[in-house]
């Protein structure tokens, strides 16, 4: 089953590489430089000089690594935090843990008990084994449609348990889209349910709308519920840092009452050790870059993304990407040729994630492009021209060729 990931593996250049060395964002992976889109680093916030010079002091103060779980002692650095994104999101309260799979394994059982899960069929993996964990606790699983709230309303009309928690993915981590949120949230509050959104892509890139917004991914990042202004009832948001904040920590924003019965009950912050200092402190000074800069970053990331798109559109080219946000995946016309693929833009110096075969369905092999605010034009050029050599050898599908159906699971 895992023949064709094994073999790339073992055999190509991307798929499990070592970094040499790296310089803004490019790579260097033994003898070959390439342009890095393969990275979550959204905002750029690991390049950041600011952010950089603000962890020395924070080390002095702090050492490098509290070593307590959070139940054992917290440095006060976590409340600032959780205060901050208090304020940041609109949220009643906040919960931060080490990475988001800690709290998808201990909070989704904590909040499903023995009640029914109602999972998007295309969940991100951490969110599918949060769902396992409950149900070898004594929780139930149904799947409903990816992107059909009709159907998950269908489900939920025919279910008699009484605790019902719907999971889904914030923007997609493979199609850049992100789910129509009201429409999810109406159907979670009709059927008095509780939706659990884990928004890893989305936070720090998409955030509330605004006249003077400098994109389309609105204003400050703060995530996906401010973006569509929903309200939190019924909603329980799920994000992470380690992809636009650059830092190893999660967050779940949820009411207090919710967060007091985590700090006794979910196993992360009882058992697990903490993320480092240095995490903390490029959290605290990413809350404030964000502040002033992080509009400026996204208007930036949103310039370079739509420079892609549109060169996709000239092509012919297809892509899942509907939202112009930067994530954009490019099956292949053939899922036989990733590895021949991957070999010529990793020779080309483009680096990007590969989606092989059973990470993805067979007929969406192909690679993922993410776009962050660190790019510079010059290597925007070099991937643009690299999708046209692709395009123009008949590599990847084209916009017109009848629409693939995604495989649901069932
Ligand atoms: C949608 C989604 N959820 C969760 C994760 C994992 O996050 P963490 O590293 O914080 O566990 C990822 C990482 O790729 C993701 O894309």
């Amino acid at each position: 089953m895992v023949r064709d990931l094994t073999e790339l593996s073992a055999t190509h250049p991307m798929v499990d590489a070592v970094i040499d060395e790296i310089d803004g964002r490019m790579i260097r992976v033994g003898d070959q430089w390439l342009a890095d889109f393969a990275s979550c680093n959204y905002l750029g916030f690991d390049l950041d000089r600011e952010i950089i010079e603000s962890v020395p002091a924070y080390l002095e103060q702090w050492g490098t690594h509290p070593s307590w779980s959070r139940l054992l002692g917290s440095p006060v650095l976590y409340e600032q935090i959780e205060e901050r994104l208090v304020e940041l999101l609109g949220c009643d309260d906040a919960l931060v843990l080490p990475t988001i799979t800690h709290i998808h394994m201990s909070v989704i059982p904590l909040l499903a008990a023995s009640g029914t899960i109602f999972l998007d069929a295309r969940a991100h993996k951490t969110i599918y084994d949060g769902c396992q964990a409950a149900r070898a606790r004594g929780g139930a699983v149904r799947r409903f449609r990816f992107e059909d709230p009709d159907h998950l309303d269908e489900l939920l009309s025919a279910e008699r348990d009484p605790t019902r928690l719907i999971c889904m993915d914030g923007v997609n981590s493979m199609t850049g889209n992100p789910p129509d949120l009201p429409a999810f949230a109406a159907v979670a509050r009709k059927h008095h349910a509780l939706l659990y959104v884990d928004d890893a892509h989305g936070f720090g890139v998409i955030g509330e709308r605004r006249d003077d917004e400098s994109s389309p991914y609105g204003s400050r990042g703060n995530s996906i519920v401010r973006y569509f202004d929903e309200s939190y009832e019924n909603v329980i948001l799920v994000g992470g840092f380690s992809k636009s904040y650059s830092s190893l920590l999660a967050f779940i924003a949820c009411p207090t009452e919710l967060k007091n019965l985590l700090k006794v009950a979910a196993p992360p912050y009882l058992f697990s050790g903490p993320s480092p200092v240095a995490s903390l402190a490029t959290t605290l000074a990413g809350f404030d870059v964000n502040e002033r800069r992080g509009d400026a970053l996204r208007a930036t990331m949103h310039a370079h993304t739509a420079r892609v798109l549109d060169a996709i559109d000239e092509l012919g080219v297809y892509t899942p990407n509907r939202s112009g946000l930067p994530i954009i995946e490019l099956p292949l016309a053939d899922h036989t040729r990733i590895d021949a693929v991957g070999r010529m833009l990793f020779d080309r110096g483009v680096y990007v994630t590969l989606a092989a075969y059973p990470l993805v369905p067979k007929d969406e092999v192909g690679f993922r492009i993410q776009l962050t605010a660190a790019n510079t034009e010059a290597e925007v050029d070099l991937l643009i021209d690299t999708l046209g050599e692709l395009a123009a050898a008949g590599e990847l599908r084209n916009a017109d060729a009848e629409p693939v159906q995604l495989e649901q699971a069932a």
